[in-house]
């Protein structure tokens, strides 16, 4: 008996329904993958990029972490980045975040969970980068808010890194786009314009 077998029964019939409706999908995405997107996201189970999107396989590079943070020294992440853009050449990078967030609650209120704290230390810099655009509101306003600038921060970070920087330094026609979602309707919206050039980086 195989173990967690609902979930191989699923795939088969997800993978016949694909078979379906499009003889061949997986021969041909098998031969190769030239997506046009990477996408940066949070770990949330409830925040899946492709069926966001509503793309299939082979169109979405996409790399999670908890709380969607791009930090300068993580070379997971860095890695990912590097290898979509200079292997891949993807167009567009998308730093998706979203309300409701635990890794950013837990960031906000201080909670301790362990291990992850430290990662979330990444977050809680965001808070004091920006410490004075939180008074006067609610919690859960500070926590929406929290929610948004961690996108800013994200898109501040990759703009900076070298991989990016020598990209466009090199003419690539690559963008970043800063986006959050709305896990209680399913709503994406856009946070920070489209960002082209190392002239029109966030500082
Ligand atoms: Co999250």
């Amino acid at each position: 008996m195989k173990a967690l077998k609902h979930l191989f029964d699923n795939n088969l019939e997800w993978a016949q329904a694909i078979q379906k409706e499009d003889p061949g999908f997986f021969e041909s995405l098998s031969k190769q993958q030239s997506p046009e997107y990477l996408w940066i996201g949070c770990s949330d189970s409830r925040v899946p990029a492709n069926e966001i999107i509503n793309l299939p396989p082979g169109e979405v590079f996409v790399h999670r972490n908890i709380a969607n943070v791009v930090v300068h020294t993580d070379l997971n992440c860095l890695s990912v980045i590097q290898f979509a853009v200079d292997i891949l050449k993807i167009k567009h990078i998308i730093i998706c975040g979203h309300y409701g967030c635990s890794g950013v609650r837990a960031a906000l209120d201080d909670e301790e969970h362990g291990l992850v704290d430290n990662w979330l230390r990444h977050v809680k810099d965001v808070i004091r980068f920006n410490e004075d655009s939180f008074e006067g509101m609610t919690h859960q306003q500070q926590l929406d808010h929290l929610c948004e600038l961690n996108v800013k921060e994200q898109v501040t970070n990759i703009c900076n890194t070298t991989i990016i920087k020598n990209a466009w330094k090199n003419g690539r026609d690559l963008s970043i786009h800063g986006w959050i979602y709305n896990i209680e309707n399913g709503i994406l919206k856009e946070l920070v314009p489209c960002i082209s050039s190392t002239e029109e980086s966030l500082k």
